[in-house]
């Protein structure tokens, strides 16, 4: 397939553009590097051989998504174009709801204008807010606590109702649970911008010395060592459902919304402990007061992903911790400038 990547030069679509290439798939991405470097693309093209054309752009801008369009005419869309910064949407709402709705909003209307009717849109597992039980499945209420949750909401919104609308079009949405890890080859990986908001790469930084001491934020929540529990997910996993993603969309019509976690939750200090494994670093920590908004803990059903995309997660926490160090210590500070 020809398959336009919005987006496709940040963490997870880089690592989606190497599943896609191995597969066989033509790639064009659209990125505004808001949040990413170009050369990420190039570690893409020497990993797979495989050929990247690249439009430098808004994803918001429909001129230039009609350009895109007509020059590489896509079978289908990969959507991960957007701002993910949970407190930062608190501070800029205006923001993350023109990029992450109304940036879905021009692409749905550029997508009409050239009859392109499929799409696999980033959702994220924070749409389901505080847990009336767990693991969440698909069905469970959804209810952001923050601005970001909301425009990820509001985005699924949108393309459930124009899948629903436009005839022979189809939508799947991938409810992320908490990616993590990086590239076997340890030549890609998450590269945070300035201060790290997630654990992962923080905890990286505090191993490869760049930052003294992790902060826990609380340890009196309801769970077994009062840490916050996540379902993480090794990024590269995560790449994977989205190429099976693309082959159930051209399988069916309407929107279907899929959760995409391992079913399997670790608490903060289980992270540690595995990446004090993987790295041999003794990572220093302190307790500190509980982070605004955070839940105790967060799991994942993906019964229907196996069941419906075929796919499920095979990598270990031991896989995440060891890719994530290698690609921290082979490159400490990220892509470099
Ligand atoms: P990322 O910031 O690394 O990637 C996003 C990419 O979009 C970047 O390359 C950025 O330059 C680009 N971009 C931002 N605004 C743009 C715009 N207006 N026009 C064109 N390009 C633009 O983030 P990621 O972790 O790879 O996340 C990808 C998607 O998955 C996002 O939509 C995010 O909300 C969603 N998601 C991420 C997580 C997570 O924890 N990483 C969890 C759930 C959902
Ligand atoms: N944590 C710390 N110290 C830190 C950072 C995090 O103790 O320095 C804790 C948090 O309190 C939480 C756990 O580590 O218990 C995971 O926190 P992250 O910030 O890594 O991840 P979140 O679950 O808060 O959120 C992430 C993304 C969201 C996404 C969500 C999906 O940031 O965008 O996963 O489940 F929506």
């Amino acid at each position: 397939m020809r398959v336009l990547v919005t987006g496709g030069a940040g963490y997870i679509g880089s690592h989606t553009l190497v599943e896609l290439l191995g597969q066989a798939h033509e790639v064009c991405v659209l990125d505004s590097f808001a949040n990413a470097k170009p050369v990420v693309l190039d570690r893409v093209r020497s990993l797979t051989n495989g050929k990247i054309s690249l439009v430098t752009g808004d994803v918001r801008d429909g001129s230039v998504l009609d350009d895109t369009m007509s020059d590489f005419a896509p079978d289908a869309v990969i959507h991960f174009a957007g701002l993910k910064a949970v407190g930062e949407s608190s501070r800029q709402p205006v923001d993350y709801y023109d990029v992450n709705v109304s940036g879905t909003l021009a692409l749905l209307r550029a997508m009409d204008r050239h009859g392109c009717k499929r799409i696999i849109f980033s959702s994220s597992a924070t749409v389901y807010g505080e847990p009336e039980y767990l693991p969440y499945d698909e069905a469970h209420p959804t209810n952001p606590l923050s601005v970001y949750g909301r425009t990820k909401l509001m985005a699924e919104h949108v393309l459930t109702d124009w899948a629903a609308a436009t005839p022979g079009a189809s939508a799947v949405l991938l409810r992320y649970f908490n990616p993590v890890g990086a590239h076997a080859s340890a030549r890609m990986g998450e590269d945070p911008a300035d201060y790290p908001n997630n654990l992962m790469p923080f905890i990286a930084q505090v191993a490869v010395g760049k930052r003294a001491q992790l902060q826990v934020f609380g340890d009196d929540y309801d769970t077994d060592d009062g840490t916050g529990e996540r379902d993480y997910i090794h990024v590269v996993d995560l790449a994977r459902a989205h190429v099976a993603a693309l082959d159930h969309a051209a399988a069916i019509s309407g929107a279907r919304v899929f959760n995409i976690g391992t079913g399997q939750s670790y608490s903060v200090l289980q992270m540690v402990t595995a990446f004090r494994a993987a790295s041999g670093h003794p990572i220093p920590l302190a307790i500190a007061p509980r982070r605004a908004g955070d839940i105790a803990r967060m799991q994942a059903d993906s019964t229907r992903a196996r069941n419906e995309l075929g796919w499920q997660a095979t990598h270990s926490l031991d896989d995440m911790a060891a890719s994530a160090w290698a690609w921290q210590r082979g490159n400490p500070d990220g892509y470099g400038d």
